[in-house]
């Protein structure tokens, strides 16, 4: 007989209430363990949809860093230039997290087009345009980085929030360059 047992049986409860007793708590403690085998699980997806967003936006600063034209060509062909190259250095960090945590990092193009609320551009749009545009999808893919650190945050998983938090500064910062740049 468990110390609790013996409690409440002392209290004088019922055989009935101690057995509903034990039933709920053997719930919690199955509903716990439930969450904590799905954590990780939401951690290596909301991982993944950042490592296809960086990816389709690498791609994307890159055409534009090739293609922009006019009187801000330098200024603007510098800047997707170092967007895009922050980006593919950093996706590798964030798909090697995936591995660690035991899950496959999304690896066709297919797939992250896919998975990616951040959409590639055939067109060549005007270069204020261009600015325009990654200012958007760089909140989107902040966005999701915000997503990840939440999900990171809830399985207990340090290093992953605070590898996409110092991202998440980076590519704060680099909107705000954009920003101040269209005005
Ligand atoms: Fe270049």
């Amino acid at each position: 007989m468990t110390k609790d047992l013996i409690e409440q049986v002392s209290k004088g409860e019922s055989a009935d209430q101690v057995v509903e007793s034990y039933r709920r708590r053997a719930k919690q403690k199955e509903t716990k363990e439930e969450s904590l085998t799905e954590q990780p699980a939401k951690v290596t997806a909301a991982l993944s949809k950042v490592v296809a967003e960086m990816t389709v936006l690498a791609q994307k600063t890159r055409h534009y860093h090739w293609n922009v034209t006019g009187e801000n060509f330098f200024d603007m062909h510098d800047i997707f230039g170092q967007i895009y190259d922050k980006l593919a250095d950093e996706v590798d960090h964030v798909a090697e997290r995936v591995v660690q945590l035991g899950a496959t990092p999304v690896h066709t193009l297919e797939t992250m087009l896919s998975l990616s609320d951040i959409e590639e551009d055939k067109s060549i749009p005007a270069d204020m345009s261009m600015c325009k545009i990654v200012i958007s999808d760089l909140e989107t893919l902040v966005s999701s980085m915000s997503d990840t650190i939440t999900a990171a945050l809830a399985a207990n998983d340090r290093p992953t929030v605070f590898m996409i938090d110092q991202m998440v500064g980076c590519f704060e910062k680099f909107k705000w360059f954009l920003r101040a740049f269209s005005k």
